[in-house]
């Protein structure tokens, strides 16, 4: 595996000694990095079960100006890190972030333009992932290679890449849909499907379900698709400890994520251009505590 990281990095025999015991790695699973590493991006790595993540200033962060991984600027389709600030927590011992095991690597596609809600199914994967206090990298990507998802699962992290069609060789493809452990396709009816990714989709979520509500009363939980879609992706995703108030927290946010002016949300995919098609009112507040 093609390790890119900073001088200072942990060779492999490091990181191997630093593997932790079974099952999550709980919060505090600090280390310094190994003798000689002297550069301050080698303060705080993070040692996940099976990875090494530098507290955000890692070859993959980005902050507005590019990236060691793609080596250019930051731009409207940058393909590095850009966690939002409570992602960032898990670099502090007391926020309660774990590594997991075994990271998921998770795609989410849709056809370009097809709105299809394919970016509210990204920061879904994403924000139940921060929901449920497991450490997920997310990425934008226009083409998906072995080699790209290789380097970004280097942190430990669970990786969710946002991609749309594929455009690589059938070779390509066989050989990479055995790294992903979920591909979330977007569909809508009357919107042409991505047939590739549709091949070997392990969840298909449906822009019908996700608008559902009751015209009536948009509040009745009863009735708001959202939530059980929600609840349909975590089952997915092996995310079986969130409480039906966390889905409607996760639910929440995801209905109240600011459109961005000017241009693309580089951690949240949204674009100016984005609306919340066919969707129910913005809820009047947070869902209130259990
Ligand atoms: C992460 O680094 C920042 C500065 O780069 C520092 O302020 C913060 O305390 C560090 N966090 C941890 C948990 O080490
Ligand atoms: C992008 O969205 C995130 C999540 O809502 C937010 O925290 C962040 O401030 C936004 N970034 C910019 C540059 O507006």
């Amino acid at each position: 595996m093609p390790l890119t990281v900073r001088r200072g990095a942990p060779s492999a025999v490091a990181m191997a000694l630093w593997i932790s015991g079974p099952g999550l790695a709980g919060p505090g699973a600090q280390g310094q990095g190994p003798e000689g590493c002297t550069s301050e991006s080698c303060i705080a790595w993070q040692v996940g079960a099976f990875g090494v993540d530098p507290n955000g200033t890692g070859p993959l962060d980005c902050h507005g100006h590019g990236c060691a991984a793609t080596g250019t600027g930051c731009h409207s389709e940058c393909e590095c890190r850009h966690l939002d600030v409570i992602e960032r927590q898990r670099w502090d011992a007391n926020a309660g972030f774990r590594y997991p095991k075994r990271p998921s690597l998770v795609i989410t596609a849709s056809r370009d333009g097809q709105h299809c809600a394919s970016t509210w199914a990204f920061n879904a994967v994403r924000l139940l992932f921060r929901q449920a206090k497991e450490s997920c990298d997310s990425y934008w990507m226009r083409h998906v290679t072995r080699e790209k998802l290789q380097r970004r699962l280097v942190t430990g992290a669970h990786v969710v890449v946002k991609t749309h069609e594929w455009k690589g060789s059938v070779e390509a493809f066989e050989d990479l849909k055995k790294m992903l452990s979920h591909v979330v396709l977007s569909v809508r009816e009357g919107f042409p499907r991505e047939e590739n990714w549709l091949k070997i989709a392990t969840h298909v979520l449906h822009f019908e379900e996700l608008v559902a509500y009751n015209k009536e009363d948009p509040e009745d939980v009863t009735q708001i698709g959202a939530l059980t879609v929600l609840r349909k992706l975590a089952e997915h995703l092996g995310l079986r400890g969130l409480s039906a108030h966390d889905i409607r927290l996760v639910d929440y946010e995801l209905m109240t994520l600011p459109m961005p002016k000017g241009s693309c949300n580089q951690t949240t995919k949204l674009w100016p251009f984005h609306s919340r098609r066919g969707g129910r009112p913005i809820p009047s507040a947070p869902p209130a505590s259990p």
